[in-house]
């Protein structure tokens, strides 16, 4: 089976950050999106896999995907779609590497908790045509929907739908066999301009083929908003080992803690759940509990809680809580006396008087 991983698109929902930085590059935990689902196809035993990948944010994926590939286990080709023009385009671009093989479709800012190694057994075990993920939302507007019959089979599935036959979310996972190349080849774009994925599927549901669902929990997607990037890291965070590369000095903690190579906290409090990248170095602040703090960053007289701030950062005298700091920001100067929620772009500065 090979992998499809689609970092391709524009990322306009996830602005100011995507303005520079491409949506499956956004760290959380102080890992990028993307690699999560890289481990996920590894631990199913996936290792040959295609990366769609956009003109615009292309090399950042290149580089980020080459950066990991040794360490997680697998292969990979870049296949450039030259124009987002719907995931079963991207699909569609993808024919020449999947190349009659069965493949396994995954949504480069999706994060699944628990792996896809249960749905690829299952797939390869009953060889439907297609298997598809469901899971309950509060939005379902905003994604695919399944309409299921009483018996759990699929009647219909709608892309976006202004009114949703049920609340019930196509997860950005998708196994098929070969017989996808006909479906995507014979849909038209949808209302929105996009070749739609979901009408591909429902082609094959109209078609006879076999198409299945299984309903998961602990699946997160990006749909645009500080509090969902928060969200995807409280689901990852939790699970993570206490691992201390660094050093601690006079320093005060509770719960797990990661701390990289060459990091210091000195005369510092940590409430865990926290993950402190390398070279970092902390002076005189508390951080935490879900917090992350990227590579050569630094922070001073600071209080940091439920936040992710990206790679070389600055953040001295604030209070911080839920906020999302981009590459590069410094927040500093005079700070506000209460805590303040932000987010920020890259290389960003508040300097307060
Ligand atoms: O995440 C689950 C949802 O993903 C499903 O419920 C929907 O049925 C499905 O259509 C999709 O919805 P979105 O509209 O939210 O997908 P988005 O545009 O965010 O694209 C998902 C990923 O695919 C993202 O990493 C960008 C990449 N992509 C997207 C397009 C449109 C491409 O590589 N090429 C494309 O042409």
């Amino acid at each position: 089976m090979k992998g499809l991983v689609l970092a391709g698109g524009t990322g306009s929902r996830l602005r100011p950050i995507t303005y520079s930085m491409a949506k499956q590059l956004v760290p959380i935990a102080n890992k990028p999106i993307i690699e999560y689902g890289l481990e996920d196809l590894v631990e199913a035993g996936i290792t040959d896999v295609g990366i769609v990948i956009s003109p615009e944010t292309g090399n950042a994926i290149r580089e980020a995907v080459d950066r990991c590939a040794d360490r997680i286990g697998f292969h990979p080709s870049f296949i450039l779609q030259d124009v987002p023009r719907g995931l079963a385009h991207a699909l569609m671009t993808a024919l020449p590497f999947i190349d009659g093989d069965d493949c396994l479709m995954y949504l480069g800012d999706n994060l699944v908790k628990g792996g896809v190694a249960d749905v690829v057994r299952d797939f390869q075990h009953d060889r439907p045509n297609c298997q598809i993920m469901l899971s309950p939302v509060d939005n379902p507007s905003a994604f695919g929907v399944a309409d299921l019959a009483p018996d759990g089979s699929i009647r219909q599935l709608v892309e976006k739908p202004a009114v949703p036959p049920s609340n019930l979310a196509l997860v950005g996972v998708y196994l098929f066999d070969a017989t996808i190349a006909e479906a995507v080849h014979a849909i038209q774009p949808s209302r929105r301009g996009e070749y739609e994925i979901t009408d591909a599927i429902q082609y094959q549901i109209e078609k006879g083929r076999d198409v299945r669902a299984s309903i998961v929990s602990g699946w997160w997607k990006d749909t645009g908003t500080r509090e969902d990037l928060l969200a995807a890291q409280h689901l990852v965070i939790n699970e993570m080992s206490h691992e201390i590369e660094g050093e601690l000095i006079d320093t005060e903690v509770r719960g797990s803690l990661h701390l990289g190579k060459g990091s210091q906290v000195i005369d510092s409090r940590i409430v865990g759940p926290v993950v402190i990248g390398d070279n970092v170095q902390i002076l005189r602040s508390t951080i935490g509990p879900e917090t992350s703090i990227g590579d050569e960053s630094q922070v001073s007289d600071a209080i940091i809680e439920s936040s992710i701030v990206m790679d070389r950062s600055g953040v001295h005298g604030w209070k911080i809580r839920s906020s999302l700091v981009g590459r590069g920001t410094r927040l500093h100067g005079a700070a506000p006396a209460a805590f303040v929620s932000i987010m920020l772009g890259e290389q960003s500065e508040i300097l307060g008087e």
